[in-house]
């Protein structure tokens, strides 16, 4: 692609009101990422210098979005001069959308227009629609489809060459049989682009400005480029189930160039990872796992089957055996995870550490090989060093107004079925005996007992034994 003036402009200012929802139809998400950001992504991945997204319905979310997504990372403080909006206050054809994008458009180069609701648009595609363009005023992508409805036909002459795009309210019954369809997305010179569409008019069957009329314009005075495109890459999102068929492509594509970089991956069909998240090659991914956001799976870390994790980095050698759930956490090399365990924000769990079956973490750090392995709740908490936190152990970290902090100092021993009632700071070594309710702090390598003494009534149990039994007789 040209290295200069190559500037995408993305109509995103319908409502899209198939879709059911308060938010803008460009806003919904696909592996973790608006639509809209996989469209201005793909046109950047081609090569695009700047991208101008036509906006109207929902301008302040789509404007907020993007600011987010482009303002961040890799788009770093490049965001207000590469990605730019154009205001389409009415929405009165794509024809309209593009002449408002106009003054974000350069003198001469190329511009490419797409759709902000394409989020599967090979950046490929949109390269050889440049290339095509180059000599050209115009070129467009086409795909065949055995039901066509709804979409432009080509309409080709008698040499095969594109002469125009019909839209189908406009076609007639032998127009209407055309398989070769309009997915929407064009380059064109910018200096052509520009005189074209001040030649176009409403006169047509929906009364709006069609950006497609511009085809015939172009092929009036030369020829017209022509990519083939794979209809399955370029559809739009219309409703719920067209987000759910784009989506499961698009992680079956993830998950595919994952596998084949080296991660091990169970069942393609299953696993879902997000855009954003990062898994090294030597992972083993399970059957089923879900990994959302920002996460990041290391080389040798092992997530067993029905794991769903959310923005958690996972350590080499580290192992999530089946069904646990983690949101926001570290796991630290080696640590061991589950089975059923649920970590909340903020748990760091340290190198070998352990968290068993039903336990719940939050806000918590456990330090270097301690352990917290059956039924226990460990919330807002500091674990030192060779802890063990026995069964059933509960954190009390709330007073039904305020979150106070549990301490446990290095190689302190909390036996099962244990309170400790923050804020309270367990010193080095301590004991604390099991069924305890530690309300004070307990001196290191002391010994905390706090519980009802054991007494015995002889022979209790068996005398009610006889006394029910004869009351059964009567
Ligand atoms: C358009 C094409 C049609 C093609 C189809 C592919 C025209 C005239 N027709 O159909 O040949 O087969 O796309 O999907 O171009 N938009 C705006 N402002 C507007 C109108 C549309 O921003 O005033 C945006 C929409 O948000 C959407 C896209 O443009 O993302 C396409 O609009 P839509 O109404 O779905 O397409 P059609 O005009 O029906
Ligand atoms: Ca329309």
């Amino acid at each position: 692609m040209e290295s200069t003036n190559v500037v995408a402009v993305i109509l995103a200012a319908g409502q899209g009101t198939r879709m059911k929802s308060d938010r803008p139809k460009v806003l919904h998400e696909v592996a973790g990422r608006t639509l809209i950001g996989w469209s201005v992504r793909a046109a950047f991945e081609a090569g695009v210098d700047r991208c101008v997204v036509v906006v109207g319905h929902g301008r302040d979310q789509v404007e907020a979005a993007l600011k987010n997504e482009f303002e961040s990372d890799e788009f770093k403080s490049d965001m207000g001069a590469r990605v730019q909006t154009a205001v389409q206050e009415e929405q009165r054809g794509t024809g309209h959308a593009v002449r408002c994008a106009l003054p974000r458009i350069p003198e001469q180069g190329t511009v490419v227009i797409t759709y902000g609701d394409c989020p599967l648009i090979p950046p490929s595609t949109l390269r050889a629609l440049c290339e095509s363009r180059r000599s050209r005023a115009l070129a467009l992508v086409t795909a065949q489809l055995d039901r066509p409805t709804g979409y432009g036909r080509i309409l080709r002459g008698p040499g095969g060459e594109v002469r125009a795009i019909r839209e189908e309210k406009d076609c007639s019954d032998a127009e209407r049989a055309v398989r070769e369809v309009n997915p929407g997305i064009y380059a064109m010179e910018a200096g052509f682009l520009r005189e074209a569409i001040a030649e176009l008019s409403p006169d047509n069957a929906q009364g709006e400005l069609y950006l497609t009329d511009l085809v015939e314009i172009a092929a009036r005075s030369g020829e017209v480029g022509v990519v083939d495109g794979n209809i399955e890459d370029l559809r739009g999102v219309n409703d719920p189930y067209e987000l759910a068929l784009c989506e499961r492509r698009m992680r079956h594509r993830i998950v595919e160039r994952l596998a084949r970089s080296g991660v091990r991956i169970a069942d393609p069909a299953s696993v879902q990872i997000d855009a954003d998240a990062l898994v090294h090659p030597g992972a083993e991914i399970g059957f089923g796992v879900h990994i959302r956001g920002h996460s990041e799976i290391a080389a040798g870390a092992r997530i067993d089957v029905g794991c769903v994790l959310e923005n958690v980095v996972v350590e080499s050698g580290a192992r999530l055996l089946p069904y646990c759930v983690a949101t926001d956490s570290t796991i630290g090399r080696d640590a061991q995870i589950g089975p059923f365990a649920h970590l909340r924000p903020a748990t760091r769990v340290g190198e070998r550490a352990k968290v068993g079956n039903f336990c719940e973490t939050k806000k918590t750090h456990i330090g270097v090989a301690s352990k917290v392995n059956h039924l226990a709740y460990v919330g807002d908490g500091h674990i030192g060093e060779n802890v063990n936190v026995g069964a059933g152990v509960i954190f009390c970290n709330y007073d039904g107004y305020r979150k106070h902090k549990v301490e446990l100092e290095d190689g302190v021993f909390v036996g099962s079925d244990s309170q400790l009632v923050a804020p309270v700071k367990v010193g080095r070594g301590a004991y604390i005996a099991s069924g305890t309710t530690v309300t004070k702090d307990v001196p290191a390598d002391a010994l905390a007992i706090a519980r009802v003494p054991q007494q015995h009534k002889e022979d209790y149990a068996r005398m009610r034994r006889e006394r029910e039994k004869k009351g059964k007789m009567r």
